[in-house]
């Protein structure tokens, strides 16, 4: 019988989980939303305050349907809230200690029929399954920046994935209102495997001095009808992300395309990580 998702857990509150955490209220979910650093909860809740009032504004939402929305959303701090829900989203840094001892934690609180999934971009789904006593229930649910916005879900399978729940999943993205398409657990899926050598490249060409990086953007923007150039969308995707899945990706390709360029090192270790920290390849201030 198909499963039935009522209650969504969203751990991690940042730019993905609070946007992910919007998605589903929006359609009508009652959602958790857990972030253990208390100002990057109020962050989240600000978030999803601030992108429901500008639906208000635009007259795409009633201020009775925001009410509805934000009265959806609980917030806290405690992982053992998430007792009662059907399905936890993990939108936490890419880093695979922090999602071991998460989904570990996960496993003890969470419901034993309750399904877990990630957001994870370029990390293994079958290795953080393999951290919890019940990794057929566990996929990868990849949304794309801004989450309100893009369309697609990847829903990532592993060879262990129990039969029907990735179909599922992908019912629960089309309710939400998403496109889901289903891909196998390969790093980077189907979207960051493409991308992200586009991207890289398109840094490489800034440094061989091909181009003006406001040239570039204007050129991929207008010649080749993207919506933002490679630059302007990887200040918002976040040049650490980037450079993080690159790596993985160059870790599993070792195609010269997803070699990290140096002057994308060079940007995240300088502290410039795009949007988020108001200045990346361009100025956000
Ligand atoms: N949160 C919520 N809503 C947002 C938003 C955000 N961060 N940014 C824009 N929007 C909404 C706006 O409110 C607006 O909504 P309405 O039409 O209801 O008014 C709508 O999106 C369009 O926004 P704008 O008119 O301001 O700007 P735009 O037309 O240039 O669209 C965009 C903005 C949707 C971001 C568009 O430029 C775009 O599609 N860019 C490419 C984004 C992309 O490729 N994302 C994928 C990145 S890869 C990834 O995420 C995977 C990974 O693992 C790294």
């Amino acid at each position: 019988m198909a499963r039935t998702f009522h209650t969504v857990g969203v751990v991690g509150l940042g730019t993905m989980g609070a946007g992910i955490a919007e998605v589903f209220a929006r359609a009508g979910l009652s959602v958790i939303g857990v972030e253990v650093d208390a100002a990057a909860l109020e962050r989240g809740r600000d978030n999803l305050r601030r992108s429901t009032e500008r639906a208000v504004a635009r007259g795409r939402m009633t201020p009775g349907e925001r009410d509805d929305i934000l009265a959806r959303v609980g917030f806290t701090g405690a992982l053992a809230d998430l007792r009662d829900a059907d399905l936890v989203v993990e939108a936490i840094p890419e880093v695979m200690d922090y999602k071991r001892a998460l989904f570990a934690d996960l496993d003890r609180v969470c419901r034993p029929d309750a399904v877990l999934a990630t957001n994870t971009s370029s990390l293994s789904v079958t290795a953080i399954a393999a951290f919890t006593s019940r990794p057929g229930q566990v996929v990868g649910m990849h949304f794309f920046n801004p989450a309100p916005v893009m369309r697609l879900v990847e829903v990532v399978g592993t060879v262990v994935t129990e039969d029907g729940l990735t179909a599922d999943v992908a019912e629960l993205a089309r309710r939400v209102g998403k496109t889901p398409v289903t891909v196998g657990d390969r790093a980077g899926f189907v979207v960051n495997r493409l991308l992200l050598g586009y991207l890289n490249h398109a840094v490489t060409l800034l440094e061989r001095g091909v181009a003006a990086k406001d040239d570039i953007d204007t050129a991929m923007k207008t010649g080749a009808g993207l919506p933002m150039g490679p630059f302007t969308l990887l200040d918002l995707i976040g040049l650490d992300v980037s450079h993080e899945i690159c790596e993985v990706l160059f870790q599993e390709t070792r195609d010269r395309v997803h070699a990290p360029a140096p002057l994308l090192r060079e940007l995240v270790t300088a502290g410039l990580l795009g949007r988020k920290s108001g200045r990346g390849f361009h100025d956000h201030a």
